[in-house]
């Protein structure tokens, strides 16, 4: 099985056994709507990359929020399509390819998604996503960071001087998944040429629920593509 397949296999499973149907949207999403109005794209068109089985997608979209949802996992597009049929018609199955290549955004958000597969597919999913925003557009993202207490068994695949490294899990639901944490460094480069930053990048910790042991960390921000 190729690493896409292994990913879409991975998240159907979670799904299929209830992974975040009780839980509630993160905070984040207060923040991205709030900017959202600021910069008065609230009518605009936006795309969810990952959009999942709907935690924070269904709260965006029923405060107004015009969102794609993309998602690789076909269980979680069922589920979220079943919880909310009035927003089956804006989903789509696949990744930032199944989209037409001249297709853009003024809104772009990932949360928790652009950290899957090694740095270099990690960065070049987040530089393709960065080509679909329209200038003026902006791209909200959360996403692995360094400082994470690694957990369950994994094995360190690479390491940059910039502090990001990849690790691959050996157990757990993602087990023989490829998952990328970015270091601030990185992230501040990834988005140095055509971005302002709206919301400073900042980092969010999560005490994991014992017996799992330690916490783990994120990256949220905004930043807003400047016009050419
Ligand atoms: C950690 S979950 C987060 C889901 C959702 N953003 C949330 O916070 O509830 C990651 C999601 O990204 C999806 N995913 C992984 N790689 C993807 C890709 N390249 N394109 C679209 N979705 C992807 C997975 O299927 C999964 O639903």
């Amino acid at each position: 099985m190729d690493e896409n397949s292994m990913i879409s296999a991975a998240w159907d499973a979670e799904y299929k056994s209830g992974r975040y149907s009780n839980e509630p949207p993160v905070p984040f999403i207060a923040d991205i709507f709030k900017a959202a109005v600021s910069y008065r794209i609230i009518n605009g068109h936006g795309l969810y990359v990952g959009c999942g089985n709907g935690r924070n997608y269904l709260p965006l979209a029923r405060q107004g929020l015009n969102l794609l949802g993309l998602d690789v996992s076909a269980v979680a597009l069922q589920h979220l399509a079943k919880r909310a049929p009035e927003f089956r018609e804006r989903l789509v199955h696949g990744d930032l390819n199944s989209l037409p290549s001249d297709k853009t955004f003024d809104l772009i958000i990932g949360i928790q998604v652009f950290q899957h597969g090694d740095r270099v597919t990690a960065h070049e999913s987040l530089r393709k996503a960065q080509q679909k925003l329209n200038p003026g557009g902006l791209f909200c993202l959360r996403v692995n960071a360094v400082g994470t207490d690694l957990w369950p068994d994994h094995e360190l695949i690479e390491d940059h001087p910039d502090g990001g490294f990849t690790i691959r899990y050996l157990s757990g639901p993602k087990s023989g998944l490829l998952i990328h944490f970015f270091s601030a460094e990185e992230l501040s480069a990834l988005f140095s040429d055509h971005f302002e930053q709206v919301l400073p990048l900042r980092l969010e910790q999560t005490k994991r629920t014992p017996p799992a042991p330690g916490q783990w960390s994120q990256w949220e921000a905004i930043w807003r593509k400047k016009a050419v």
